[in-house]
Order: structure tokens, then sequence, then C-alpha cells
């Protein structure tokens, strides 16, 4: 076991300790198939309230709830599960998908924001997994990084926000995914994508026929509205400290209003598809991954964020990309990370 500043570095086979940890009502984080989360006993209303402290989260701001076997959902939640609940936990899980389902009153009002609903996900990770059964609750676990910063895909970004915060992290490597899970409201007559992430729309209208999209996951302006129904839609995300712009379009418009930007700056990161990245002629470029290959891209976006603040650059200028199948989700979180700034070409 290794440590910083107090907080204790866990490898995969540390994870007993872990577990010790959070039956304690301390606060680990974990790797799943997403992103790192930061976990806490999510029945256990003060431990809970630590990760909102630890993180600097919105007290309205919801958590999801992690669990390793498929039954634990009923002590969460209230009534019979749905048709629509039950084909996609068939389906998708253990996987990247979010239920919000009628919360049960096992559940503190902390843990899901005050809302009368609850979000449960098993995730697909062998650790996280593992980590879940180890302490024999249910953990409500947010991505671990520090509110409006980027999502952890790595321990060291876990480390880099929270190290003299918080008890601990395991050290699984890199996530899979890079970007967080789906989350679907069941609460509703019609089923609602309130945001997108590994499963992907396309996936979700063919098990469910219709999935309505809720106005905030393609939102190109800042949706400040108190009326938002996931309050994580509210805040500024995923930010890095330098301003970022994001620019859309086709693919050759994009790539010639980047150089043009570019030329224009001394000190300026560029987030490129492998295709086009030697074209630029200006600035630090990093490769996001190829535009065939999505997951690939997925997996990078927060790294390179991160890295692009290590240099110090001023301006981060990124490509932006069709929203078909996970490029919904990595839009989603681009636009955000880049508070809205976004040319159209
Ligand atoms: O992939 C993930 O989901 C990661 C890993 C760690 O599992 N977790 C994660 O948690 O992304 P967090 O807290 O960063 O995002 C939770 C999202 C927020 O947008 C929140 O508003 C929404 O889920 N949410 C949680 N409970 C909700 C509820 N009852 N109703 C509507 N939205 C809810
Ligand atoms: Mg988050």
């Amino acid at each position: 076991m290794r440590e910083k500043n107090g907080t204790k570095i866990f490898s995969k086979t540390e994870l007993k300790e872990a577990a010790d940890l959070l039956q304690k009502g301390k606060l680990v984080a974990f790797p799943t198939e997403t992103v790192y989360g930061l976990g806490a006993n999510a029945l256990d209303g003060e431990a809970v309230q630590s990760i909102f402290a630890a993180k600097g989260r919105p007290a309205d701001n919801p958590l999801i709830v992690h669990i390793a076997r498929q039954e634990e959902i009923k002590e969460l939640t209230t009534g019979n599960l749905s048709p629509q609940a039950q084909k996609l936990i068939k389906r998708f899980w253990p996987g990247p998908l979010t239920l919000v389902l009628k919360k049960s009153e096992e559940v503190p009002e902390i843990t899901t924001g005050g809302l009368d609903t609850v979000a449960v996900r098993m995730p697909k990770h062998s650790l996280a997994l593992k980590l879940i059964e180890l302490a024999e609750v249910p953990l409500a676990a947010p991505s671990a990084n520090l509110s409006g910063r980027p999502s952890p895909t790595l321990a060291e970004h876990v480390i880099a926000d929270l190290a003299g915060e918080i008890a601990a992290v395991v050290d699984g490597g890199q996530t899979g995914i890079g970007v967080e899970s789906t989350v679907v409201d069941l609460s509703t007559e019609v089923p609602t994508l309130l945001r997108p992430g590994g499963i992907t729309y396309e996936m979700l209208e063919e098990v469910l026929g219709t999935v309505e999209i809720d106005p905030a996951v393609k939102a190109k302006v800042n949706q400040e509205s108190k009326e938002a129904i996931s309050p994580g839609m509210k805040y500024r995300h995923y930010a890095p400290q330098a301003e970022v712009i994001l620019v859309e379009g086709e693919a050759e418009a994009i790539t010639d209003k980047i150089q043009e930007l570019a030329a224009q700056e001394s000190n300026v990161g560029i987030m490129a598809s492998r295709e086009y990245q030697d074209f630029y002629q200006q600035g630090i470029v990093k490769v996001m991954g190829s535009r065939d290959d999505l997951t690939e891209i997925s997996n990078n976006i927060f790294k390179l964020l991160r890295e692009f603040d290590k240099l110090g650059v001023d301006k981060i200028l990124i490509e932006g990309l069709p929203e078909h199948g996970l490029g919904l989700a990595i839009m989603n979180r681009l636009r955000k990370s880049a508070g809205y700034q976004i040319i159209d070409t």
C-alpha cells in the first residue's frame, strides 16, 4: 500500500482493507468501467454527507447507488419493477446504464438530493463488484473528481483532486469507457434519457421502442434552468483551467477553423482526431482517437483535458464529432467542458 497526504492507495489485492473503511463510514474511490467513483455506504446519511463535502458538490445534485447483485434493487426502490426496467436490466446490467426509479424509505434523502427517486446501477467491473460485495452495502458513488473538474479515468486523477480529503483509492488502472454511465428516468410515463453514455440512445430505443431525450442532453447553451430534471445538468462540468472552444460542423470546415484560431494564439492545445492530427501547423496537438472508433475517443477526452492543464496552455481547441452512437455522450461532455463556447462552422 502506498499513501499520498494520508489517502491510502490500495492495489487490487487490498480490497478487504478498502471494504473495511467503507463499513466504518469512510470514503473510498474505486474504478468502474466508466470512470472512478467516490464511494460511501449509500444507506448511511453521514457517510454520504462527507462525499458532498469532499467533492464540493451542491447538495441538490443526487448520487448514483451502485449494487453488485440485481436483487439489491428491491431494498432501494418501491413497488414492482416495470416491464421496461426489467428489459433494460436483463439486457444491459452489469453495465454503464443507470436507472432512475421511485425510492424506498431505506435510502436517505441526502443520497437522492431530496428527490423521491433513486438512481441505481450495477457496474461491469470486477473490482467494483467485489468491493460492493465485501462492503455488504450499496455504494453511493459520484465521479471521484472535485466538482466541476473532468471526471477521473486514472487513480492519479483521483489523487490529484482528492488526496488528503478521502480515506483511500483502489488503483485499478485506466477505466474502460471514459465517460459516465447513461442515465434513464423510468419514474415517468415515457422513459427519458437524462444523460447519454456507454449505452447509446440507439441501444435503448431498440429495447424500449420509445425513448424521450431530455432537451439538456443536446443543449448548446447553458441550461441554468432550475427545472432541470437531473440536477447535475445545470452546473458547469468537466472543466479544465484553460479556456475551451469546441468547433462543430463538417470535419473539413472544423479543421480549417481550428487552424485559423490556433494561428492567433501562442500557447494553445488542440484535441484532434487521428485522421486530422497532421493538418495542424500551430499549437500542441493531442490525439483523442480515430473518428471511426468513438470508444477510443471517449476513453481519452477527460485525460487529455487534464494533460493540457498540466502543460499550462491558455486555450484548448477541440474538434467536434458526429452525434451518433457514443458520439452523443462525447459531444454532451465536450460542450459542457467548453462551458458552451461553441463555434458552428
Ligand atoms: O458512470 C457513472 O455513472 C459514474 C460511476 C462512478 O458510476 N458515476 C457518476 O456519478 O457519474 P455522478 O454523481 O457524477 O453523476 C450522477 C448523475 C448526475 O447527473 C445526477 O444529477 C443524476 O445522475 N442523478 C442521480 N440521481 C438522480 C435522480 N434521482 N433523478 C435524476 N437524476 C439523477
Ligand atoms: Mg460527475
